[in-house]
């Protein structure tokens, strides 16, 4: 286990702005996790668990609490017929090396979630979600630990309550329990998923396999949204805002060509990105903040951006898509006060 005090935090969190933690704690298996919940140091601080820091704007230039990162990161079959594996992964495997992994094993499921930033720890509280996946169709169980009793918890995959990017530790259980492990379940025989968006028209002709699919998917990524060393970003800033059919009949007679993916018979989720490119703020800045060019749903560091730049930005769109066209977007990355 290892404890910083005064940590400089600005590549721990994918924005890359500079921000000072209080403390930063890294912790290797479950039982440091349990004796760091008993500490004085816990007891006494807020504290907030933190993976890749892929979803996070840190609202102030210091966060005045412990940010704890696991580095948990065994990966171990627990099951395996002909058909499907069942693999325990550790909450601080780095997300895309375990799709890696899977695709290099012939195991089906995660391909269309390559290349996405963040830790497996995350991916379960965030539902991550990309290509007409989402990560909850692969969960089969969350291992946790409970924040009030230091005791460990299992939750089956219904236990979590998934939604679009949501989850019960996003909401009615939130900073109440802690990810240590995600047990995924994986195809050997997987159907493929190929007919969200563009991803179809950029792979080859004739037999799929993961891998093809695990190469389209990063090509379309790094074609759309910065690389980490190019900006810092959070990736989607904001969610697709899910509308009412009627409200959406009612733009489509002034704006026909909006865009929309249908959600349940009463509901469609319009993009946010082609909302936000529809006001005019491809490009804007703000301070040293910016909408990214190629994708207008991604606000980047563009140069030496505070916290403030990107608030700022991100409450000045939200109140263009309102104004304009009368719909609340909500920012998918988690502000930390
Ligand atoms: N569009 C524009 N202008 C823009 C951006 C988008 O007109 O600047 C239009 C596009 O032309 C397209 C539509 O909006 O018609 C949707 O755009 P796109 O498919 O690029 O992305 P999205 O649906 O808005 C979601 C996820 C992404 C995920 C992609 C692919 C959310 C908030 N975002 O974006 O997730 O990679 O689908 O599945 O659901 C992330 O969560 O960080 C992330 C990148």
């Amino acid at each position: 286990m290892r404890i910083e005090e005064n940590c400089f935090i600005k590549e721990r969190h994918t924005f890359r702005m500079p921000v000072y933690a209080r403390w930063f704690v890294e912790y290797d298996t479950v039982g440091d996790l349990i004796s760091l919940l008993h500490s004085d140091l816990l007891r006494n601080h807020s504290f907030l668990p933190i993976g890749g820091g892929s979803n996070l704007l840190f609202v102030h230039e210091h966060y005045d609490g412990v940010l704890l990162h696991s580095v948990i990161r065994d990966v171990t079959v627990l099951n395996e017929t002909d058909s499907e594996v069942l693999v325990k992964v550790g909450a601080g495997v780095v997300w895309d090396d375990f799709v890696a992994h899977c695709v290099s094993n012939g195991w089906g499921g995660a391909e269309n979630l390559s290349y996405i930033p963040g830790e497996v720890g995350a991916s379960a509280v965030q539902n991550i979600g990309a290509y007409g996946v989402e990560v909850k169709d692969i969960i089969h169980e969350v291992e946790t630990i409970e924040i009030a009793t230091a005791s460990p918890r299992i939750f089956t995959n219904a236990e979590c309550e998934y939604g679009y990017r949501s989850s019960i530790f996003k909401h009615a259980l939130k900073g109440k329990y802690i990810v240590t492990a995600v047990v995924y379940r994986l195809q050997k025989n997987p159907r493929l998923h190929l007919d969200y968006g563009n991803l179809r028209h950029s792979l080859p002709e004739g037999d799929i396999t993961i891998a093809d699919v695990r190469r389209a998917v990063i090509d379309i990524r790094r074609s759309k949204l910065p690389e980490p060393d190019e900006y810092g970003s959070a990736g989607s800033f904001f969610m697709n805002p899910v509308i009412p059919v009627e409200q959406y009949e009612a733009l489509k007679a002034t704006y026909p060509d909006m865009p929309h993916y249908e959600v349940d018979s009463t509901h469609v989720k319009v993009p946010a990105g082609w909302l936000i490119d529809r006001c005019g703020w491809k490009g804007k800045e703000e301070g040293g903040a910016a909408v990214y060019e190629k994708q207008c749903l991604v606000l980047i560091n563009k140069n030496n951006a505070c916290p403030g730049d990107v608030v700022t930005l991100a409450d000045k769109i939200k109140q263009s898509v309102q104004q304009t066209y009368g719909i609340t977007i909500n920012p998918e990355v988690n502000y930390i006060e």
